[in-house]
């Protein structure tokens, strides 16, 4: 089977074509290496030792991207690209809405034409906003509070109506929670542009001494010890989920949604004890305001993934910081 990999060369694309391949499926991916490196896909190739395609064009470009449709004969796609920082999204919205809508509306024209009839979209949990259940099950209200989570609810939206118009087309929309870790070889990992926004490569950077001092936002919410609650999952439990999703659509079941999480909930400071043991490093750190559009708590409800994709996270925060820990400390610079 040949599955096209969009946003391959990023960090949840990079871990999933490393279990497809281990799993012997065939992948092509697209990138425009707009937050990723070429690097990272060497990687790739260097843990699995097998080769595949790289295409380098932005998705968003319709002559070149139908090109790949037109050389390659696809099975699936995994649809990973697209931009996701929510603060920069805030910023400048209308990038954010052309990147991630024409990307996705050119994706699923092709794939009608092309008749490639299983796609697997890169959701999130941010689709819930701030939860009114705790943890959150799939059937959860939902509620993008910024420009990047409403392009999510935008794509989900555009995939509900093109699958009723299309009866042979499957979709699986998985939500994801809150993705870190890396593979066990180090050799690839999480490797953001300039100053992280999300909490574990700012505390990895924190411990290898790039950056001086984290700043916990917040630590008078309704929580454990006052400060957010979120679900994080290994980003290779999570490569793993996308497999069983791709062996779902093979039953032709339309349009189905899962979340992939844990189900557990961890503190920041509970996450900065973790770091520490796992890297035997104080993690300098200071209490300051709550940042703007944060929630207190949110973690899934993961049964429904479960019941029918047969797939549940199995490393815990020890390993999911030990991982991590192994990247950063091997890269201090990334894939620079
Ligand atoms: P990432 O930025 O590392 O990977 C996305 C990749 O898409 C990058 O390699 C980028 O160069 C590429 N890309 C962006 N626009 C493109 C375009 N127009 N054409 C071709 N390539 C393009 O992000 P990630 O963390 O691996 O996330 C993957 C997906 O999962 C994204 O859609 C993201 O919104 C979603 N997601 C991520 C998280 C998270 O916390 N990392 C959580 C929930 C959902
Ligand atoms: C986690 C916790 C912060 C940084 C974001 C997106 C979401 C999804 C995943 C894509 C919170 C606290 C953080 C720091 C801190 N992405 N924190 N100091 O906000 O749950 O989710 O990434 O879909 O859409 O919103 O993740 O890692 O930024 O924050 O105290 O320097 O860590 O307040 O409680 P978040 P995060």
């Amino acid at each position: 089977m040949k599955i096209l990999v969009t946003g391959g060369a990023g960090y949840i694309g990079s871990h999933t074509c490393v279990e497809l391949l281990n799993k012997d499926y065939e992948i092509i991916v697209v990138d425009n290496f707009s937050n990723s490196k070429m690097e990272s896909l060497n990687r790739v190739k260097e843990i699995t030792n097998k080769d595949f395609k790289i295409y380098n064009v932005d998705m968003c470009d319709y002559e070149n991207f139908e090109k790949i449709f037109i050389n390659e004969k696809i099975d699936g796609v995994i649809h990973f690209a697209g931009l996701k920082a929510v603060g920069e999204s805030v910023s400048i919205p209308l990038k954010y809405y052309q990147n991630n809508l024409i990307s996705t509306l050119n994706l699923i024209e092709f794939m009608k034409k092309y008749n490639v009839n299983n796609l697997v979209f890169s959701s999130s949990a941010t689709v819930y906003g701030d939860p009114e259940i705790i943890p959150i099950p799939e059937t959860a209200k939902l509620n993008a509070t910024n420009p990047y989570g409403r392009t999510k609810l935008m794509i989900e939206e555009i995939l509900r109506d093109f699958c009723v118009a299309n009866k042979d087309f499957n979709v699986a929309l998985l939500r994801y929670f809150n993705p870190i870790g890396a593979h066990k070889s180090g050799k690839i990992g999480e490797d953001p542009n300039g100053i992280p926004n999300n909490l574990l490569p700012y505390i990895s950077q924190v411990a290898v001494g790039k950056l001086k001092k984290l700043r916990v936002f917040g630590n008078d919410y309704d929580t454990v010890d006052g400060t957010g609650v979120r679900d994080y999952i290994h980003v290779v439990d999570l490569a793993l989920g996308h497999i069983k999703a791709i062996e779902k659509l093979l039953t032709n079941p339309g349009l189905v949604t899962y979340n992939l999480g844990t189900g557990n909930g961890t503190s920041v400071l509970e996450m900065i004890k973790a770091f520490e043991k796992a890297s035997g490093v104080k993690i300098n750190y200071e209490i300051v305001d709550r940042r703007p559009g944060d929630i207190a708590s949110c973690y899934a409800d993961p049964t429904k993934a479960k019941s029918e994709l047969n797939w549940e996270a199995k490393y815990n925060i020890d390993d999911m910081c030990i991982d991590t820990w192994n990247w950063q400390k091997n890269n201090p610079n990334g894939y620079n």
